[in-house]
């Protein structure tokens, strides 16, 4: 579930509400994803990895797998991270959207349940959950060729690339990277 929180971020970063039920209009933009990694400092307690499927001409997908040897705790925390860079990745400056610092069950029980579960279902065995989830026990996960929808977004979003860092701290000591470029479609 890990790198899609990042994806998630860049979904919320906008200020998109769940609330808002925006019709899918058409976009004056495109996104590309550009490079994604994925590594665990302690690989005795969880390790992984994941990569871009292309699925058609201009159409891509995240895929990977992660595999957790112990179980997640209430102690291990989450945070997420978002850069943007207008000269094509060479220099990235920190944007004030980000997921703060936070307990991991909070984060799967808001963030993850709002932004994430529902575009994981068809792609993957990341956890789907009613009410609350509690417990999350050391398992093996994997995803293929997710996508993100952009019917959320905005119509409108600022060229350039975006380097969504996610990390988290604990036991389980997992870091992400995913940079996604966004450029306007030439009329
Ligand atoms: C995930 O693991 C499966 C089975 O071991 C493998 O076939 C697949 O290529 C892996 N996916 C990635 C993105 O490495
Ligand atoms: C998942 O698959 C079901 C059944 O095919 C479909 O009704 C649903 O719209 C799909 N959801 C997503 C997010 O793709």
């Amino acid at each position: 579930m890990f790198l899609i929180y990042g994806l998630g971020i860049f979904i919320s970063l906008f200020g998109v509400s769940k609330a808002v039920n925006m019709p899918s209009t058409e976009k004056s933009w495109t996104y590309t994803l550009e490079s994604v990694k994925m590594d665990t400092a302690n690989k005795d307690t969880a390790y992984g990895n994941m990569r871009i499927d292309r699925i058609e001409r201009g159409e891509f997908g995240l895929s990977g797998n992660l595999t957790l040897l112990i179980d997640v705790t209430p102690d291990m925390e989450v945070e997420v991270l978002l850069y943007r860079s207008t000269d094509s990745g060479a220099n990235y400056k920190i944007q004030p959207y980000s997921l703060p610092r936070q307990g991991v069950f909070d984060a799967i029980n808001n963030f993850y349940k709002d932004m994430i579960m529902p575009s994981a279902v068809n792609c993957s065995n990341l956890p789907q959950f009613e009410d609350k989830l509690t417990e999350l026990p050391a398992q093996k996960f994997h995803f293929e060729k997710c996508q993100v929808s952009t019917d959320r977004f905005p119509q409108h979003m600022p060229e350039g690339f975006n380097k969504i860092v996610f990390q988290t701290y604990g036991a389980i000591d997992l870091s992400a990277e995913i940079v996604v470029q966004i450029e306007n479609k030439s009329f």
